[in-house]
Parts: structure tokens; sequence; C-alpha cells
């Protein structure tokens, strides 16, 4: 549910990045800031602030003396310095800030490096089978509903040893998480404890009965010789959850959204397979789904912009891809895009800890989707619908098939 503000006059001194205007249409209101106003400013959320320069955004990412990620979700409360446990954050190492971090992220990487990530191609191939295959001769298809939402969430689900019975849940979760921010804090604490009780249930499961899967695998991982505290397990189990599925659901569906109006670009992927590793990197500058929030630890003047401790800083990576000092033609989709160092996967240490299974669902689903129907074109561009917060992505889009 959105609570009713006012609307937003000024973007540059009172943005608010739930408000309609952003949520339809972000790229003129960036385009227009970096010009006029390139780190803007709103009272909103206790006060925030906006970098939509590469510059800018890159700077504050790596600046971890400055800036903390205790919490990387702007809502309208503030997690307490000492709540939970300082070092790691809500939930590790998204949440954790040097040196811990370095600690929370290291443990993690083997499960997420190549080598790792393969096996789960399979898995995602037949997936996207079932999922597309009752739709081959019908003439719609919703790319979101039917398709992208899916895909992410059933694949962190097996990773994760979840049910997959259980994936409307998740994306619930993901809504009451990401979405929901504009909620009064006791709301959202509420909303928070059934998703604490489905996750101590699943891990309780995992100690009684453990298999092979990263349940498990942090269940066993150690620190110093010693098991991972409860709170971190649970908080990285929330993170996995909350990262793995509605980024990718996004860049699924913005990738295939662009596609299904631009069918001669669709039809040289087909014609040009080996194009799809370019493409998808530019789908990902341009459609970036991920903003971060950051917070000030302490009053600090940034180029001139007056900090305060515990201001928002909403680190727009998708802003930092449309700027025109960085690409040439930033606002322009071109699928063989040759130079293109984006920013879609965060800056800094905190980069995506999960950019080779991304890529790979990105890659499957596109190339199924393509292999499946040879025309498919939007069935009304103004019936589209993206999700609203830090995530933005396709959350409805019907395509006409052939
Ligand atoms: C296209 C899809 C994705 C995009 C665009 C994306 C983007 C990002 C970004 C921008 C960050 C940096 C956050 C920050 O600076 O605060 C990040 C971090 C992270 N992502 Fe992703 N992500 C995607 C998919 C995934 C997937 C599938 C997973 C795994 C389940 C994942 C797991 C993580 C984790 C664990 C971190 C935290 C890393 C750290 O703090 O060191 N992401 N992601």
């Amino acid at each position: 549910m959105t609570i009713s503000k006012p609307p937003v006059e000024d973007f540059a001194t009172d943005f608010d990045h739930t408000d309609p205007e952003w949520v339809a249409n972000p790229f003129p209101i960036w385009d227009d800031l970096r010009e006029r106003c390139p780190v803007a400013h709103t009272e909103r959320y206790g006060g925030a602030w906006l970098p939509t320069r590469y510059a800018d955004v890159s700077a504050i990412a790596h600046d971890t003396e400055h800036f903390t990620s205790r919490t990387v979700v702007i809502g309208n409360g503030r997690p307490g310095e000492d709540a939970p446990p300082a070092p790691m954050g809500v939930a590790p190492p998204i949440s954790s800030d040097p040196p811990f971090h370095a600690i929370a992220r290291r443990l993690m990487q083997p499960a997420f490096a190549p080598k790792a990530i393969g096996p789960y191609e399979d898995f995602t191939r037949k997936l996207c089978a079932r999922l597309l295959d009752p739709f081959v001769g019908k003439s719609q298809i919703d790319i979101s509903k039917d398709y992208a939402e899916h895909i992410p969430t059933l694949v962190i689900a097996h990773m994760v040893g979840f049910p997959q019975e259980d994936e409307e849940r998740f994306r619930e979760f993901v809504h009451t998480i990401l979405e929901a921010v504009d909620k009064p804090v006791e709301e959202r604490i509420e909303d928070f404890q059934p998703i604490m009780e489905y996750f101590e249930a699943r891990i309780n499961e995992h100690i009684e009965d453990p298999r092979d899967d990263l349940t498990s695998f942090l269940l066993n991982a150690e620190i110093a010789g010693q098991p991972l505290a409860p709170e971190h397990i649970f908080g990285t189990m929330v993170l996995l959850i909350v990262a793995g599925i509605d980024t990718t659901w996004s860049a699924i569906g913005s990738s295939l959204w662009h596609l299904a109006q631009h069918p001669e670009e669709a039809q040289r992927l087909r014609d040009e397979p080996e194009l799809m590793p370019l493409a998808i990197e530019e789908f990902l500058r341009a459609y970036a789904p991920v903003n971060m929030a950051r917070l000030v630890k302490e009053d600090f003047d940034y180029n001139g912009c007056p900090m305060k401790k515990d201001d928002w800083i909403l680190l727009s990576f998708p802003a930092a891809n449309r700027d025109p000092e960085v690409f040439e033609d930033p606002d322009q989709v071109i699928i063989d895009r040759k130079v293109n160092r984006h920013a879609a996967f965060g800056l800094g240490i905190h980069r995506c800890l999960g950019s080779n299974l991304a890529r790979m669902e990105m890659r499957v689903a596109i190339e199924e989707f393509l292999a499946r129907f040879d025309s498919f074109s939007l069935a009304d561009p103004d019936d589209v619908e993206f999700s609203q917060g830090q995530v933005r992505g396709v959350r409805k889009a019907v395509v006409n098939l052939g």
C-alpha cells in the first residue's frame, strides 16, 4: 500500500524515489538534475541526498570513512547504531562496514564464483522452458508476471533449499522489505514479523536435517574457527532472498520489454547470438535496476553539500549509468556497445556478489524467450507497470506473440 504524500514540486530540493513521476520515468529527472543540481536534496525520510553524476556516485560508494552501509534501504526510521550487532548490521555483508565487511563477504565468495554458478544453468534453462512452453501457440504473455518474476525466485529458492511452492511468499517479503518503504515505522516492524518467523523455521529445519545447499553452507561456515552468529545467518539468508529476486526479475523484465519495442534488435540477437554478452551489459547499463542507500556517519561537507549525521544518500547506480560524461549517447540502448564500464552491480567494496548468477539468469531467460517466439511486441505501451522503490523494473507488460 502506498501512503498518500504531497507530489514532488522540484526534484532538486524535494526528491522522492517513490513519486509516481519517478516510478514511471526517472531518466529525464536525472538528466535535469545532473545539469542543474548534481547532488539533489530532500527533507523527506528525515533528510536525504541524491548524487546523479557517475563521479559522485563512485566517490561516495568508495568512501567508507564518511558513509556507512548500516542500512541500505531508505525508510522513515533509522536503525540504531547498536542494533543488531554493530559491525555486521541487519544483512551482512551488504549492511556491514569495514573491517567486518571483508570477513562476511569472503565467506560468501566461493558460493557465487562462476564455477559454483555453472551447475545452476541447467535448472534455470529447464525452468524457463517450463514457464514458456504453455505459451507457444498462444497470442499473449505478460513478460513480468508469467515469466521474469518466477525465474530468480525459483532459482534462489533452489539454491538456498527453500520450498519451491513458497515462491509467492518470497515476492511478498521482497515487497515488504524494498517497496513498502513509505509506511510508518510501527507498521514496518509488524510486517517484518512473519518474515522472521518464516526464515527461522527454514533455518531450524536445516539445523535438524543438513543438506547440500546454501543454507547448510552458511550453517557450516566459520569465522576464526567459530560458527556464525545466528543473527549473521538469518541476515545473510534474508539478503540472499531479497538481493536475488527482484533485482534479476527487474533486469530480465526490462530487457524483454526493450526487445518487445525493438523487434529488429531481437532478430539481430537471434541471428548473431555471439552479441548476447554485450547486449546483456547494455541492458544492465541502460535499465540498471538497483539504487542503494548509505547513511552519513558524522556531519560532513561533501563538495559544498552540508550533510548531517544520519542523512540518507540514495546511491543511484542507474543515474550514474546515464551520465554523458562517461557514456557516449547514454540514453540510447546500443546492444553492441563496446566500451561499457557500467555501475549496475555497484562500485566499491559492496560490488554485487551475485553478478555471475544474475548474468547467467538473464542470458538463459532471454535466449529461451527468443528461441520460442519469432516475433513479439508490446500489446499496449501505456499499460506497463514499474515497481516502486530502490529497485526499478517492469512488473506488468503484456506482449503480443507472433
Ligand atoms: C541484475 C541483477 C542484480 C543487480 C543489478 C544487482 C545489483 C547490486 C548492487 C548495485 C549491489 C551493491 C550494493 C551497495 O553498494 O550497497 C549489490 C550487492 C549485492 N548483491 Fe546484487 N544485484 C543483482 C543480483 C544479485 C543476485 C542474483 C544475488 C544473489 C543471490 C545478489 C547478491 C548480492 C549481495 C550478497 C550483495 C552484497 C555484496 C557486499 O555487500 O559485499 N545480487 N547488488
